[in-house]
C-alpha cells in the first residue's frame, strides 16, 4: 500500500554501512542530464539508421564512413558536455566506500571518470580509444574526429604491407565483452556476497545483454537490488527497490552513508 503514490518510498534511503559492498550498473540514462541522448530515447535510431547499423562489425564492414561519422559526432558531443550531479554522487559514494564499491558502466562517454570515479569497468569500451579492425595492436587514446574523406588506417598493418581501417574501441552488437571485465565484476560480486551485497542499476533499459542479466547474477549471490530509472525498464520486476525519476536528482539524496 505504502509507496503506490510515492509517499514513504520517495523518502526511502539506501543505507551504506561498513559491511556494505555495492555494485552500480549504469546506462545511458545517467548521462542524459549532461545532454547526451539515450539510445532508445530516439526510437533507437540515428539519422534514420537503427543503432545496430552503426554499432556492429557488419555495419562497419558495409559502411565504415557512416560508423565513423556516428562515433565522431559522439566524440564531439561528449567533449562539449560535463558530468552531472548523478555522476558526481557516484564518485562521492566511491570515495566513501573505497574497495567496497565497483561501477560497471555501459556508457562509453568517459563522464564517470571525469566526475572522479576510479573503480570503473567500461563494459562496452570507450569512445576515447581506437583500435585496429584487423590486427591485435593495443587500443590507443584517441579523441580525433574523422570526417568522411579521411578514414583512419592502421599504421602497424601498413608496416606489414597490408591495409586495415582503425575502428572505435567499442563493444559492438554481436561482439563479446572483454573477459577480464566480466571476471572483475564477477569477483566483486563473489567477494561482496560474504558481506551485505547491494546491486544498484541506474538509467538503463535492461534490454542489452549481458549487462541486463547482471542483476540475476547478483541476486543469485544474495544481493539486495535497487533501481533508479526514469521509466520502468524491461527487467524492472527483478528489482526489490525502485526509485522512479531522473538519476541526477535521485542519486543526490539516495544514500545514507553511516
Ligand atoms: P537505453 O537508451 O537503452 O536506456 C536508457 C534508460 O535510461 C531508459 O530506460 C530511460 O528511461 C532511462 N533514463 C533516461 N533519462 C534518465 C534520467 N535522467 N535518469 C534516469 N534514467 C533515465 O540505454 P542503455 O540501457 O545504456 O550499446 O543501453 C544499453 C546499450 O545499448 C548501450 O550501451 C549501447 C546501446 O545500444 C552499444 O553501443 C554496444
Amino acid at each position: 500500500m505504502l509507496g503506490a503514490t510515492g509517499g514513504l518510498i520517495a523518502m526511502q534511503k539506501l543505507v551504506i554501512d561498513g559491511n556494505t559492498w555495492l555494485f552500480a550498473l549504469t546506462g545511458a540514462g545517467v548521462s542524459a542530464e549532461s545532454g547526451i541522448p539515450t539510445f532508445r530515447g530516439s526510437d533507437g535510431l540515428w539519422e534514420n539508421h537503427p543503432v545496430e547499423r552503426v554499432a556492429s562489425p557488419e555495419g562497419f564492414r558495409d559502411d565504415p564512413a557512416l560508423v565513423w561519422r556516428f562515433y565522431s559526432e559522439r566524440r564531439k558531443a561528449a567533449k562539449s558536455v560535463a558530468p552531472n550531479p548523478g555522476h558526481v554522487a557516484l564518485a562521492k559514494l566511491e570515495e566513501a566506500m573505497g574497495d567496497r564499491f565497483l561501477l560497471g558502466t555501459q556508457n562509453v562517454d568517459g563522464l564517470h571518470t571525469r566526475a572522479g570515479s576510479t573503480r570503473v569497468v567500461e563494459m562496452h569500451g570507450s569512445l576515447w580509444k581506437t583500435k585496429c579492425s584487423s590486427c591485435r595492436r593495443a587500443p590507443f587514446d584517441d579523441a580525433e574526429v574523422y570526417d568522411e574523406g579521411h578514414l583512419p588506417a592502421c599504421s602497424t598493418c601498413d608496416e606489414h604491407g597490408h591495409f586495415a581501417l582503425l575502428r572505435p574501441d567499442i563493444v559492438w552488437f554481436g561482439e563479446m565483452l572483454a573477459t577480464e571485465n566480466l571476471a572483475r565484476i564477477d569477483r566483486f560480486l563473489s567477494d561482496g556476497a560474504k558481506h551485505r551485497l547491494v546491486f544498484l542499476a541506474i538509467g538503463t533499459s535492461g534490454a542489452v545483454h549481458p549487462a541486463a542479466t547482471l542483476v540475476d547474477l547478483a541476486r543469485a549471490r544474495g544481493a539486495e537490488t535497487w533501481l533508479v530509472n526514469l521509466e520502468p525498464p524491461a527487467n524492472a520486476q527483478r528489482f526489490e527497490n525502485t526509485r522512479t525519476g531522473a538519476s541526477g536528482e535521485i542519486l543526490q539524496t539516495l544514500f545514507d552513508i553511516r
